[in-house]
């Protein structure tokens, strides 16, 4: 039988970024219009984590030019090509709601508030494709606490920057804007749950959703929201965008469940970006063991 080549490559078989970079920029002078956004800053002084040890890295260039990001066009290529002159400082997140100290944060003081991690993460997507990368970040639960959530506070609620001036496209998205995401407490409070500054050691690419964005890895992708401005604590629960798009198709808690397809989509198989043959999907991405217990008793066909 013919072996199928994987693109995949183990971490330490990446070329190193500043070998690629000087390759790309020597492409780039070449080419008029290299695709790809120029390349970032380091981040410094991230410890590693033990998340995500053995698992083969789906490459950078995969991560940061096959994206979703409505805002900057609904072609898997757009966001790497159109949020290149996204401005991500200054920027701030306002923090508020059922809390005693809501607030207004620098994006850079968030940064400080907990040592960054790294955590090698599956990102599977409803579409099918999945991704295991390499975030940069610290769990949502160490913003949270700085504000003093009340007893009241049931859900968090996400929202996005919506600002058509940087992002001309997003007229064209199809799904109500801003895009915003939520929830519940247990769920946001959760050591998986994490806000995201960077991938693969570097700072987050616009198109990945920088400054900071949410990673919940045992849900689908698209309740990892970008490009964060306001996190509201709240009593009930509240709307998301594409269960506003299109409340048959997507629920609110959206866990990642391989016996629950979506009307379009069988869930049962996923195709890692990179690999020719399909894998399993598993139940909650393969987090079971830590977030099962989140759901006891709940029917998750019901709550899909
Ligand atoms: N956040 C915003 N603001 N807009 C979006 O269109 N797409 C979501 C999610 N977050 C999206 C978003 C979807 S569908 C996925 S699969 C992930 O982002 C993709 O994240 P990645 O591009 O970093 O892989």
């Amino acid at each position: 039988m013919k072996r199928h080549r994987s693109f995949s490559l183990p971490y330490s078989m990446v070329t190193p970024k500043s070998v690629y970079l000087s390759r790309r920029s020597l492409l780039g002078s070449l080419l008029a219009a290299p695709g790809i956004a120029a390349s970032a800053e380091r981040i410094e002084n991230v410890r590693k984590s033990g998340y995500g040890k053995g698992e083969t890295l789906t490459p950078y260039d995969a991560v940061t030019t096959y994206n979703n990001f409505y805002e900057f066009g609904t072609a898997k290529e757009d966001p790497a090509r159109h949020a290149r002159q996204f401005r991500t400082r200054p920027w701030t997140v306002r923090v508020e709601g059922e809390a005693l100290k809501p607030r207004t944060f620098d994006v850079d003081e968030i940064l400080r508030l907990a040592p960054l991690e790294e955590r090698i993460y599956r990102l599977r997507c409803v579409e099918g494709w999945s991704m295991v990368i390499p975030w940069i970040g610290f769990p949502l639960a160490a913003l949270l606490k700085r504000v003093e959530p009340k007893s009241s506070a049931k859900f968090v609620a996400f929202e996005t920057l919506y600002d058509p001036k940087q992002m001309p496209r997003a007229a064209w998205a199809g799904i109500p804007l801003p895009y915003v995401e939520g929830l519940r407490i247990d769920e946001a409070m959760h050591p998986l749950t994490i806000l995201s500054a960077g991938l693969y050691g570097e700072v987050l690419p616009n198109q990945n959703g920088a400054p900071l964005r949410l990673v919940v890895p045992w849900k689908y992708g698209f309740k990892s929201i970008k490009s964060i401005v306001r996190i509201r604590l709240v009593r009930s629960q509240p709307p998301t965008t594409w269960n506003l798009a299109n409340p048959r198709e997507y629920g609110f808690y959206s866990n990642v469940n391989p016996a629950v397809d979506h009307p379009r989509w069988s869930q049962k198989k996923e195709r890692r970006i990179g690999e020719f043959f399909k894998r399993d999907t598993l139940l909650f991405n393969g987090y079971g063991n830590e977030v099962a217990s989140l759901y006891s008793g709940m029917d998750l066909r019901k709550y899909y």
